[in-house]
């Protein structure tokens, strides 16, 4: 069983927004490997890199495709991405900085962090498609 499973309940568009998802749910299970085999720093960091390019280029395809879509709250849900994004960037500097314990911690917070806002605020887009489908 993976580290991060991949669930139904996941499902936001049966499109970009849920092949985002899934690299960034493989993503996390290669964070996690790595650290749970004590990996170097060095591929710690790496992989670290291509999950916070990958997570930016997602938080923008996903407010762009919320933008298309009119879909009310955006600035509340692009603050919960910029700060999320914050504190990544703030992870990475502390592992530069040799944080051993910041690379346990590592896949636990972006497992953490991706499964709540996937399932609570992205979710928001699909009931509000919806409702809209239904007209209301
Ligand atoms: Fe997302
Ligand atoms: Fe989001």
């Amino acid at each position: 069983m993976a580290y991060f499973e991949w669930a139904d309940d996941m499902v936001i568009d049966g499109g970009p927004i849920d092949e985002d998802h899934r690299l960034l749910v493989d993503l996390v299970n290669e964070l996690h490997s790595a650290t749970s085999r004590g990996a170097g720093q060095v591929v710690v960091a790496s992989i670290l890199r291509r999950t916070i390019d990958s997570t930016r280029e997602h938080l923008a395809r996903e407010e762009h495709i919320m933008a298309q879509h009119g879909f009310p709250d955006l600035e509340a849900h692009k603050q919960g991405h910029d700060s999320f994004m914050e504190s990544l960037y703030a992870l990475e500097r502390q592992l530069q900085a040799g944080g051993i314990t910041v690379a346990a911690q590592l896949s636990r917070v972006l497992r953490d962090w991706l499964s709540l806002h996937i399932r609570r605020n992205d979710k928001e887009l699909r009931r509000f498609q919806h409702r809209r489908a239904r007209g209301r």
